[in-house]
């Protein structure tokens, strides 16, 4: 039986090839990141809203509020592991560049930045050994954050994530692109756009490629090795689990999840994401959510126009008050039927993947 290779990102070798995905808001923290790390692999800190959303704070309190919490949950983690920690920072986000600098300067090994194209992220990390991973969902646009790295910073991703349409959270793709199932594109054949995008950028260095979105089972990671990528990124496997640092309500409502129960929806951060239909969705879609907002926490929202707050109902569900809740889910979001350890889950996929390759 093969061994699953191990991952190296820039000097970091990283036993199992396993990313942890960032679930904001406060779905990944400390916890449930050391516990991936413990286990090889790499865990991740989400930094969306980690102080929370305070009705009296400014923006500029906020972000004080959330650098607090982030290097708190930093500090945490290395004292529960000396795995691999990152920190997820959406580009989205109005107080992207004071996280990641937090980030980077207060001990995370990798900054990883999606939901957006974080084309000044090398700067941002100037002067840290951080290494530094944009998320895309296409060939197009990690060619265009690779030609502009090279150009602006004479730099290149220490690797790249493709997240396919499967995925959880926020997605890249248009509507069309999402429903009906038929009509998403291949993850596998993505991988494939952008390795040779890395390929032709990485002659002296390689850039591994990490394949994301609906990656659920260890035959799933092999069959995106066998594409070309390197490693591969898993976030709703790792909701399910005692480690995942939200409320047990919150990870119950995976456990109970049918396939139909899985919807997409207009996030007012500008994007479709994809969550668990519940009441709010449906409150929400007939324009009968209620919400005042206090400070524009993410660039591409218009109050104005947003049927509702993201950031608010975020919250709610990882703090288990799932009636004023969006409760983010990839596509294989109804396939665990328990809660297990993340000890267990990781010995599944790595057995599995293994058998597999
Ligand atoms: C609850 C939840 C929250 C998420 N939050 C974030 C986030 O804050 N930033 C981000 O870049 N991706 C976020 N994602 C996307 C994941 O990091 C990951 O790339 C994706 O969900 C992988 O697909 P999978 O969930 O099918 O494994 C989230 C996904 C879920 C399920």
């Amino acid at each position: 039986m093969a061994k699953l290779p191990e991952l190296n990102i820039g000097d970091l070798n990283i036993p199992v090839p396993i990313i942890q995905g960032g679930m904001g808001v406060r779905v990944s923290l400390a916890r449930l990141a050391a516990a991936v790390a413990n286990e090889g692999g790499v865990g991740t800190i989400s930094a969306a809203l980690i102080g929370g959303l305070k009705s009296n704070l400014t923006l500029d309190d906020s972000t004080v509020a959330d650098i607090k919490e982030l290097i708190a949950e930093l500090r945490k983690a290395s004292t529960l592991t000396t795995g691999v920690i990152a920190v997820n920072v959406m580009v989205a986000l109005t107080n992207y560049s004071a996280l990641v600098q937090a980030a980077a300067q207060n001990g995370a090994q990798i900054i990883v930045a999606g939901a957006g194209l974080p084309l000044t992220l090398p700067k941002l990390v100037e002067g840290t050994k951080a290494k530094i991973i944009p998320i895309v969902s296409s060939g197009r646009a990690a060619d265009l954050i690779c030609r502009t790295w090279l150009k602006k910073y004479d730099c290149l991703p220490d690797a790249i994530i493709v997240e396919g349409p499967k995925a959880g959270g926020h997605l890249g793709f248009h509507f069309e692109e999402l429903e009906p199932e038929s009509a998403m594109p291949d993850l596998g054949n993505i991988v494939s756009d952008v390795v040779q995008v890395a390929a032709q950028y990485g002659k002296n260095k390689k850039i591994p490629v990490i394949a994301a979105g609906g990656v659920t089972t260890g035959k799933d990671i092999a069959a995106m090795l066998k594409r070309g990528a390197s490693g591969v990124q898993i976030a709703t496997r790792f909701v399910p689990t005692y480690e995942c640092d939200a409320s047990d309500i919150f990870k119950e409502a995976y456990v109970g999840a049918k396939k139909e129960d899985i919807t997409i929806i207009k996030s007012p951060v500008g994007m479709p994401g994809r969550a668990l239909n519940n009441d709010f969705i449906k409150r929400a879609r007939r324009g009968e959510v209620k919400f005042k907002c206090f400070y524009q926490c993410l660039k591409t929202c218009d109050p104005a126009k947003s049927p509702y707050c993201i950031a608010d109902a975020l919250i709610q569900a990882a703090d288990g008050n799932l009636a004023e809740a969006v409760i983010f889910t990839g596509a294989n979001g109804w396939q665990t039927d328990k809660i297990v350890s993340v000890k267990d889950v990781m010995k599944e996929l790595v057995t599995e993947a293994e058998a597999n390759l």
